[in-house]
């Protein structure tokens, strides 16, 4: 954090108080009110922390006006063309981008953690067959903390280390068996002469009756899956993996948390929402309806997959995730999908309307992710845990570097209380 002279005044009840203001390397200056409630005995109030800053990171950088998305300075559209996931991965757990030998020792090392301990299959068969695979990741990945009792203890740097080579590897195993358990095949497990990505997709779509051979355009396509969704600074997810956290909870349970709240159709469910959106709209005559709907102040219904808190012009994600779609149904050759069709025709139509100009609404990654993992074969039930993989290494990174701050402190947010005030207790047959 860099200290500035800059100050800012507030009166509260007549009497004035001097803020500190901080100054980032990137983005709006910060002012600091640690010490308010101490010295002028107010809270401050921000439900959504749509103007809260609620750590110093130096992971990752969102300006919401330009579009921009960096990691550790680099944008995400470079990252996207000439990088690939698990280099993404060093980059953000570590800082910097690996020379050849360190990426070599990294990819070695996650390719070494992919198998899952074998008891924990007995696990996954406490679940009804029907279940959510999300559901199925949220306690799968709650119960590493009752399987890898070496990588727990957050106060060892090493043991920190461990807890986060192995969630970035098991979680393809862990999501892959949520899928093959759910429609009743059976599990299939990792190889290691393969790739993430290419390793991933055998998982999730070898049968031990015949061989599956990875075609290296999906695979490519599935790695910029993970990469576009790799880390997105504080996000509702991440900073609840921060608040776990903050308590000394344990990684593995700190990261089941994050998969809980990236389940919300408003966050990471959006995928799978926007899919069955589109099939509910079913055909393009039926868009007119259905933006009218959106438009609708009296009907709750939303376009899934469009609009972001923080991007306010596009999300640099989705130009990607859009060319990435384009490559996907050119290859498998399904241009003429119902849906695919649906969603083409209603991006036109709603960047057309004046709605959702003025509100800035555009397609975010989400809107072109499901159309990709539709193409790929994946159920609408497998985005959100493909999202949930992606997502780890962002997650375990921002972890990571709040256990290290010497400042991290038990996150405790105070409240507006609008209730009764105190009031004697009335027996049960005076009431
Ligand atoms: N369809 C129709 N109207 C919308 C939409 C939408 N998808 N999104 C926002 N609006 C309207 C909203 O009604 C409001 O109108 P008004 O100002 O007249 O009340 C205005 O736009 C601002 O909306 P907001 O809810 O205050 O904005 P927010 O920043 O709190 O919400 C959002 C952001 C992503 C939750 C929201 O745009 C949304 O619900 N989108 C659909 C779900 C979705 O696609 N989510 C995925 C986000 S990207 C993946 C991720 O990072 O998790």
């Amino acid at each position: 954090m860099t200290e500035s002279n800059k100050t800012a005044t507030l009166t509260v009840h007549g009497k004035t108080y001097e803020l500190p203001v901080h100054s980032p390397t990137a983005g709006p200056d910060v002012v600091d009110i640690r010490k308010l409630y101490g010295q002028a005995g107010v809270f401050t109030y921000d439900p959504g922390f749509t103007s809260t800053a609620s750590c110093d990171s130096t992971i990752t950088y969102i300006d919401g006006e330009k579009g921009e998305l960096l990691h550790r300075g680099y944008p995400i559209d470079q990252l996207a063309e000439k990088s690939h996931f698990l280099e993404v991965c060093f980059l953000l757990l570590y800082g910097y981008l690996p020379k050849a030998d360190e990426l070599e020792q990294f990819e070695s090392t996650i390719t070494h953690h992919t198998m899952l301990h074998e008891q924990m299959q007995y696990f996954y068969r406490g679940f009804r067959r029907d279940a959510h695979p999300m559901a199925i990741m949220v306690g799968v990945v709650g119960a590493m903390s009752a399987f890898y009792h070496d990588s727990t203890d957050i106060s060892d740097p090493r043991q920190r280390e461990i807890a986060s080579h192995r969630l970035i590897a098991k979680m393809p195993t862990i999501a892959a068996w949520a899928y093959k358990y759910h429609i009743g095949q059976p599990f299939v497990y990792p190889r290691n002469d393969l790739d993430y990505a290419s390793n991933f997709l055998r998982m999730c779509f070898a049968v031990p009756a015949e061989d599956y051979e990875v075609n290296p355009i999906l695979s490519r396509a599935m790695d910029r899956i993970f990469t576009l969704h790799a880390d997105h600074e504080q996000n509702a997810s991440t900073s609840t993996v921060r608040l776990a956290s903050s308590s000394g909870a344990n990684p593995f349970a700190c990261v089941a948390a994050g998969i809980a709240c990236l389940w919300g159709p408003a966050h990471g469910g959006a995928n799978q929402a926007c899919l069955e959106m589109l099939e509910e709209i079913g055909s393009v005559d039926r868009i007119p309806e259905f933006i009218e709907r959106a438009k609708d102040k009296n009907d709750p219904f939303r376009l899934m997959g469009f609009g972001h808190r923080v991007y306010k012009n596009f999300d640099p994600r989705a130009k990607v995730m859009k060319q990435s779609a384009d490559e996907v149904l050119d290859l498998l050759g399904i241009e003429n999908n119902p849906k695919l069709q649906v969603a083409k025709a209603l991006e036109k139509q709603a960047l057309e309307d004046p709605y959702f100009v003025d509100k800035k609404l555009f397609p975010n990654v989400d809107f072109y992710s499901g159309i990709i993992l539709e193409a790929m074969g994946f159920p609408t039930s497998m985005f959100t845990p493909i999202f949930a993989l992606s997502r780890t290494v962002g997650w375990v990174s921002q972890w990571k570097e709040m256990i290290a701050d010497p400042q991290n402190k038990i996150g405790r947010p105070r409240q507006l209380y609008l209730g009764e005030t105190l009031r004697d207790y009335v027996d049960i047959e005076n009431r």
